[in-house]
């Protein structure tokens, strides 16, 4: 569904910088291996933060940049240990001659090392050093005991100018070479840690706060419908993803009304939050409709986010006093309303007339739904149709790491347009924050042309 796809997509590759002048080049092999689809991590040694700040790195993969043996990662876990065992390959680029020394004898005095000596990954080896040091006989032992004995891919260095002014064999091979020898040493293999779980923690990017002065509505958790006073229906929904929602949200400067229905994890309290508890799909209905308008008769949000896993059935007659247990029963269910298609629709007439769009008005919010599908998505379009939204994001639930009760989730995200991007297994959060940085602009180009009403189709209704 998406776009050709990099020879290292899904994979994490970690970047082992040594402290050769050559370690400037680290940031651009980073931006050519994520080009290739990787996710990338850095590892540097003491002498490399000379040369290259861990800052660089940070920013640029989004992981910690692991500077110091002895330190632990924020959650506790140590930081080489993390990337040693998540990593499907290790690039040590520029390798010095100091450290090709301290991996021939196994010495782990720096993270690159003890990450090499704990890896079970594929390990590639770019030498950069002065043209002497290199031909040393010291040297050449080493790289060749880290290629026989070790079985690790040396990508040669170059002759060219060195850093000393002369010339020699010694400069850091050509990037795209050393992309090559990455690619190469992980063909055939598995994806190690699929999932970000195991691998070094993500720090999001930081967004800007595109969404003040916007109110989105977020529903999250599953309903429960009555069986009787003491016994209810309901669904394995944690309400983690329309709860990440609300607070990455909060984070870009919206107004937030979250409708939770049960969810099992902590709800935001915070300024600009609104919590409204709901139990049943009726009671989440009468929470929709509340919010749908302003007082001022005008649409009452800017979007509405349906994260939550409504009840497709309730119980057609629930029973007034608890049912005595002791004999079988058959349960009558009826459909419930759909929530979505209901409150899509009101939105639509909601919005400006487009023939005379009056001032100030505002347009019609922007609907996002979910799809919670098992064994395939081929279902997920036709729900942007049939329930008048503008962006559907759909899950297979029963993927590993997908869906309820997770801290992940895999999604495809479907527009209006007839567009469909697949993301990567990617946390909550992320998903939440990629979910805001499409809805965003759909807002701005939504005011920015008031006379269209709309930005998506509205024929199609
Ligand atoms: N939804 C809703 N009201 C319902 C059922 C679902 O508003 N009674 C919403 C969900 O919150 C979700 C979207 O509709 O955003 C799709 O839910 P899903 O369960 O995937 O689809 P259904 O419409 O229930 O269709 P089916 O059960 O046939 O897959």
């Amino acid at each position: 569904m998406s776009g050709q796809k990099g020879r290292l997509e899904g994979r994490l590759i970690a970047v082992g910088i040594t402290g050769s002048i050559a370690a400037y080049k680290a940031p651009e092999l980073v931006r050519l291996l994520q080009g290739e689809g990787a996710d990338v991590v850095a590892l540097l040694s003491p002498s490399a933060t000379r040369f290259v700040a861990p800052l660089t790195l940070e920013a640029l993969t989004r992981h910690p940049a692991e500077v110091d043996v002895l330190s632990l990662l924020p959650d506790g876990r140590i930081g080489h240990i993390v990337v040693a065992h998540s990593a499907d390959a290790i690039v040590v680029a520029p390798a010095t001659a100091h450290w090709l020394a301290a991996m021939a004898t196994g010495l782990a005095g720096d993270v690159v090392t003890a990450a090499c000596l704990a890896t079970a990954a594929p390990v590639v080896v770019a030498p950069a050093m002065d043209g002497e040091m290199y031909a040393h006989p010291a040297t050449v032992t080493n790289v060749g005991r880290l290629r026989v004995d070790f079985r690790y891919r040396i990508v040669e260095p170059e002759e060219g100018p060195l850093a000393s002014g002369e010339s020699g064999v010694g400069r850091l091979a050509n990037l795209p070479s050393i992309v090559d020898a990455v690619v190469a040493s992980v063909r055939d293999r598995p994806v190690r840690a699929p999932g970000p779980e195991a691998r070094p923690p993500y720090i999001p990017a930081p967004r800007e706060a595109d969404l003040t002065d916007r109110h989105v509505v977020v529903t999250a958790g599953g309903t429960s419908e009555p069986i009787d006073p003491i016994r209810s229906i309901t669904n394995r929904s944690t309400g983690r993803m329309g709860v990440a929602l609300a607070q990455a949200a909060l984070d870009r400067g919206a107004r937030v009304t979250l409708i939770a229905a049960s969810v099992s994890v902590p709800l935001p309290d915070r300024e600009g939050a609104q919590v409204v508890r709901v139990e049943s799909t009726a009671s989440m209905r009468a929470a929709l409709l509340d919010t749908l308008t302003g007082e001022d008769g005008r649409p009452g949000f800017d979007a509405l986010i349906m994260a939550a896993a409504v009840s497709d059935f309730r119980p057609s007659r629930p029973a007034e006093t608890k049912i005595p247990g002791g004999t079988s029963m058959t349960l009558d269910l009826e459909p419930t309303p759909d929530l979505l298609a209901e409150v899509s629709g009101i939105a639509r007439r909601l919005g400006p007339d487009r023939a005379q769009p009056a001032a100030g008005v505002k347009a019609r919010p922007l609907i996002v739904g979910f799809a919670a599908e098992t064994g395939s998505l081929y279902r997920a379009p036709a729900k942007i149709t049939s329930k008048g939204l503008d962006l559907l994001v759909a899950n297979d639930v029963s993927e590993a790491g997908s869906g309820f009760g997770t801290d992940t989730n895999r999604v495809t995200i479907f527009s209006a347009e007839g567009g469909a991007e697949d993301w990567p297994l990617l946390t909550k959060r992320e998903v939440a924050d990629r979910i805001l940085d499409r809805l965003a602009p759909m807002l701005d180009a939504r005011d920015a042309a008031p006379h269209t009403g709309a930005v998506t189709q509205e024929t199609r209704q």
